[in-house]
C-alpha cells in the first residue's frame, strides 16, 4: 500500500499531465517475444496464476466516498490496476485483496512510544474486509471466496477468480491476538507482521513505496520481534494464517523465521542483491529458505514496483532477474508473483496492470523456465505452502488459543466499568474490585 496515496491523488486531480509526479512514457508496449505469446496463452489457461497482493479494497475506498459504490465499476473499468475484464484479459485466476489501515502516522496520529494511543486501526480493517465480502457476493458467477489451497483449485476449474484476503500490517491488531482471531473466522489468510510502521508486535524496515528507500528508527530492543511478536507467529501457525515478511527489517524476518512452525512468504518483495532497497530480501536471509535441511520451506513472491525492482531500467525482465536471483538460492519451487498493484504508484513496463501476465510467463519461456516451473511460480508453489501451513494448523489443534495480553495495555476492563455504585455487579465481584482498586491506590 502505497504511503501517500491520497496525496498523490488530490494532487492529480490539481495539476495537468505534464506536471505528473512520476514519468508516464508515451511510447506503446512492444513485448519483446511475440513467438511465444500462444503458448503463454496455452500455460495461463492450464494452470492457476495467483498474485498475493492487491490492495483493491485501499483503491476503492481512496477514491470514493462510498466506497460500496466501486463495486459495480468493477465489472466495467476501474482506476487503478485491477478491475475484473482486465483480470480476465490477464488470465489472473486468484488474488489475496489487502485489508489494511494506514499506519496511523500517515494520518497524523502518533500512537505512542508503547502503541497504546487508541486509533481507528481496526475499523479501517473491518471495513476493507466488508468491501471485499460485500464484492464477493456482488459476483457469484464472477467471483468464488477461498480459504484454502482446494477453495483455489475448486474456484479455478469453476472458471471463477479466487478471492482471498490479507492483512498488511500488525497495527490493525490493536494490541490484540483476539482480534487475530476474528479476522482468521472472517477469512485474512495472511498478516504482513508490518507495514511501514513499527507494532508492539514487530520492527518494520520502513522504507515503502513513497520514499527513497530510507529505513526508520528502531522502536525495540534489536529491531526485530519482540516477545509478544513471537506469541504472535505461533498463534498464528496455530490458526493457520501465513506469516508474511515483506514490509518487516531484517531482524523482524530473522526472528520469525526462527519462530514460525510452518512455512513463511514475503507476499510482495524482490532481491535485494539485484536492487538494494529495504523493501527486497537480502541473500542472508533468503539463505534461511528452501528445501534444505533446517531451511524454511517458503516462498518469495516477486513484486512488481518499478522503485524496487531497478528505477534505471524498470521492465519485465528486470523483474525476471530478481525471481531468477531468488530462485538461485532458494529452489524456483520457493518463488511466486506478488505485483502490489494498486498499492504502487508506477508498475514495471510491459506489467502495466493485471491484464498483462502474458508478458511475464512469455520472459520466464524465453529464459527457459520448463512449463512445470512456470506453474508452479504462478501459483504451485504458493498452494503447497497453504497446504503445509494447513497441516501445522491441523498438528497444533490440540492447543488452546493463546491467553496473552499485550502486558503494557491499560485499557481493559477495570473496576470503572462496574456502572455507578457498582450497580451491576455481583456482590463477591464488588468485594474483588475493592481490593483491586486499594491494591492499585497503593501503588
Ligand atoms: C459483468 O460483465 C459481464 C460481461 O460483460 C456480464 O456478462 C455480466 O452479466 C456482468 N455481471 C454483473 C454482475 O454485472
Ligand atoms: C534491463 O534489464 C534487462 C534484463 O536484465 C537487460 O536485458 C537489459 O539490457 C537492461 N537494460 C538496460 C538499459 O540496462
Amino acid at each position: 500500500m502505497k504511503l501517500h496515496l491520497i496525496a498523490i491523488l488530490s494532487l492529480l486531480a490539481s495539476i495537468t499531465a505534464s506536471q505528473l509526479p512520476f514519468e508516464v512514457t508515451d511510447t506503446p508496449y512492444v513485448p519483446p517475444h511475440p513467438e511465444l505469446e500462444a503458448r503463454s496463452r496455452e500455460i495461463l489457461a492450464k494452470y492457476p496464476l495467483i498474485d498475493t497482493h492487491i490492495d483493491l479494497p485501499a483503491t476503492m475506498r481512496t477514491i470514493n466516498r462510498r466506497p460500496m459504490d466501486a463495486i459495480p465499476r468493477l465489472n466495467e473499468s476501474h482506476p487503478g490496476h485491477f478491475d475484473l475484464p482486465r483480470a480476465k484479459a490477464g488470465g489472473l485466476a486468484g488474488a489475496f485483496f489487502t485489508a489494511n489501515a494506514p499506519c496511523p502516522g500517515a494520518y497524523g496520529r502518533d500512537v505512542g512510544p508503547d502503541f497504546l494511543n487508541p486509533t481507528e486501526t481496526v475499523q479501517h480493517v473491518l471495513e476493507s474486509i466488508d468491501l471485499v465480502k460485500n464484492t464477493l457476493a456482488y459476483y457469484p458467477t464472477l467471483m468464488k471466496a477461498a480459504r484454502t489451497a482446494q477453495d483455489v483449485r475448486d474456484a479455478f476449474s469453476e472458471g471463477k477468480l479466487a478471492v482471498l484476503m490479507g492483512l498488511e500490517g500488525t497495527h490493525g491488531l490493536a494490541n490484540s491476538l483476539s482480534t487475530l482471531r476474528m479476522y482468521a473466522e472472517l477469512g485474512v489468510r495472511y498478516v504482513t507482521l508490518t507495514h511501514v510502521c513499527h507494532s508492539s508486535f514487530a520492527s518494520s524496515n520502513g522504507g515503502g513505496a513513497g520514499t527513497s528507500g530510507s529505513t526508520i528508527p528502531p522502536a525495540h530492543p534489536g529491531n526485530g520481534l519482540t516477545t509478544w511478536g513471537i506469541e504472535l507467529v505461533h498463534e498464528l501457525n496455530r490458526l493457520g494464517v501465513m506469516v508474511d515478511l515483506s514490509h518487516t527489517s531484517d531482524n523482524t524476518a530473522r526472528d520469525a523465521i526462527k519462530a514460525s512452525k510452518a512455512p513463511v512468504v514475503w507476499t510482495h518483495s524482490g532481491a535485494r542483491a539485484v536492487n538494494n532497497h529495504p523493501r527486497n530480501v537480502p541473500d542472508d536471509i533468503l539463505e534461511m529458505i528452501g528445501d534444505g535441511p533446517g531451511k524454511n520451506n517458503g516462498i518469495v513472491l516477486s513484486v512488481l514496483f518499478s522503485t524496487f525492482i531497478d528505477p534505471n531500467n524498470a521492465t519485465t525482465a528486470r523483474v525476471v532477474d530478481h525471481i531468477e536471483h531468488i530462485a538461485k538460492i532458494v529452489g524456483k519451487s520457493h518463488v511466486g508473483l506478488g505485483s502490489d498493484f494498486n498499492g504502487i504508484s508506477l508498475a514495471v513496463e510491459g506489467m502495466e496492470d493485471v491484464s498483462k501476465w502474458p508478458n511475464m510467463i512469455q520472459e520466464l519461456l524465453h529464459r527457459g523456465w520448463t512449463e512445470p516451473e512456470i506453474a508452479g511460480i504462478m501459483g504451485g508453489n504458493l498452494l503447497r505452502v497453504m497446504e503445509e501451513v494447513e497441516v501445522v494448523k491441523k498438528e497444533l489443534s490440540n492447543l488452546p488459543p493463546s491467553p496473552e495480553i499485550y502486558y503494557k495495555r491499560t485499557d481493559l476492563p477495570a473496576h470503572e466499568w462496574g456502572g455507578p455504585n457498582m450497580a451491576y455487579l455481583a456482590p463477591d465481584v464488588q468485594k474483588i474490585v475493592v481490593q483491586q482498586k486499594r491494591l492499585r491506590d497503593e501503588l
